[in-house]
């Protein structure tokens, strides 16, 4: 008995914001500051805040855009963050809806639908409440018959969910299982950071995993995969019900996290990560290839983590010894920007239409923990 991914589902927020817009707000935000400051900069007890660029954020990052929730309120330079209107606890969550849809998106394309499904894995780096659980919401909303729960690797939370969901199918808890990843992150980014304002982006992702004699023909067989976490601080969110700060209700969700406790949004240590993360995903991927007999350079496709694009370069040259073109390391982060755990799979989703069978490539996801997920898949069948 093997479990597959039958198909794969995405949900994209409409509104969408370039660098320029980004860099424009910011550097409204910036020159507004330092005229307010102006006399403790002058004196030399404050340094002035120095402005973004759209050029060298694509640069560092590879990032031309990113989707979000709630657009205006980022850019506002009076606000510089989203503003999603907090709902009664008798509606469906944020999350949870944007969940339905990417879950929804995968069904259909699987030909299934949710009485099909017997556990529903919510697996992201930013839950928006500790419980009930989200995916518990999901189950309800689609109305499942079976199991839910959440869980969080961070930027490795779809990989990680991918393999509890085989462990599921393998124990004989469920047959079908969605494996969901909504990611509202920009609710944890300082848009007042120059350093990381740029960064992250709002998706949400489905994977579709199922025992291999009820999949549809046309799937993906898993040959094998490979999870490793090693304990770093170099990528941070302390945001927690041990730290908030004494509930001020203004109406909106996240606010506690942004009245200047910045390490209760997302914190790093960029260069670091850079320098520790590259050598320890290209270890687990050329070490688990070796093992599974695979010779990197036979895979068609690499769908990596969408975090920096000079980072996924240097990965794919580690592992194949030379470079490797966009065609055979997809690039989705220009348009969306990091998306956390949903990045792979995006670029997996989008990306893997042209596969023939038999064809392989690898899903791999890096980021907090260090966390980092290697999934080396086959193509059974024809794409439909
Ligand atoms: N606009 C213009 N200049 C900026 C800037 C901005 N928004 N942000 C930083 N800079 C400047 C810095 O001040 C610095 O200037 P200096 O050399 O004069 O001091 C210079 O650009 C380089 O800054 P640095 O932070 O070292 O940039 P970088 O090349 O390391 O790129 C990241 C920054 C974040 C894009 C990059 O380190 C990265 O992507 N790392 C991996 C991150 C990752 O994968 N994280 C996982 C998240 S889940």
């Amino acid at each position: 008995m093997k479990a597959v991914i039958s198909s794969t589902g995405l949900w994209t927020p409409d509104d969408s914001i370039s660098n320029d817009e980004l860099v424009e707000a910011f550097n409204a935000y910036v020159d507004k500051w330092n005229a307010q400051n102006a006399a403790a900069i002058e004196a030399g007890t404050l340094d002035a805040l120095a402005p973004s660029s759209a050029e060298f954020i694509e640069k560092a990052s590879g990032i031309k855009s990113r989707y979000v929730l709630s657009k205006d309120p980022i850019l506002d330079p009076d606000i510089m963050a989203p503003r999603i209107p907090a709902r009664p606890d008798g509606e469906p969550s944020v999350l949870a809806e944007m969940a339905v849809a990417a879950a929804r998106d995968a069904l259909n394309r699987a030909g299934k639908s949710a009485s099909d499904v017997d556990a529903v894995i919510v697996a992201c780096s930013n839950l928006q409440r500790g419980y009930p659980a989200i995916a518990v919401e999901v189950q309800a909303l689609l109305g499942i018959d079976g199991f839910g729960f959440d869980m969080n690797v961070a930027c490795s939370s779809a990989t990680f969910g991918l393999e509890a969901a085989r462990g599921l199918i393998y124990g004989g808890q469920a047959g079908s299982v969605l494996v969901l990843n909504p990611e509202i992150c920009t609710a944890h980014l300082n848009f007042k950071d120059r350093d990381s304002h740029f960064i992250f982006g709002d998706v949400a992702t489905a994977i579709l995993v199922e025992r291999e004699d009820i999949a549809p023909d046309s799937h993906w067989e898993i040959i094998g995969a490979k999870l490793v976490t090693q304990f770093s601080n170099n990528i941070r969110n302390n945001f927690g019900f041990l730290n908030h700060t004494a509930p001020e209700d203004d109406g909106f969700h996240g606010e506690r996290g942004r009245k200047g406790l910045t390490d209760k949004l997302f914190v790093q240590n960029g260069r670091s990560v850079f320098k520790e993360v590259v050598p320890m995903v290209a270890r687990l991927i050329s070490t688990e290839a070796q093992k599974l007999g695979l010779d990197p350079n036979t895979l068609k496709r690499l769908w990596l983590h969408q975090a920096n694009l000079n980072m996924n370069v240097l990965i794919a040259k580690k592992v194949l010894g030379k470079e490797v073109s966009t065609e055979q390391a997809p690039v989705v982060l220009d348009e969306y920007a990091n998306t956390s755990s949903a990045g792979s799979i995006i670029a997996f989703h989008k990306h893997s239409g042209d596969f023939a069978d038999g064809e392989t490539g690898l899903i791999c996801s890096f980021g907090a923990g260090y966390s980092a997920g290697a999934v080396f898949v086959r193509k059974v069948g024809q794409t439909q």
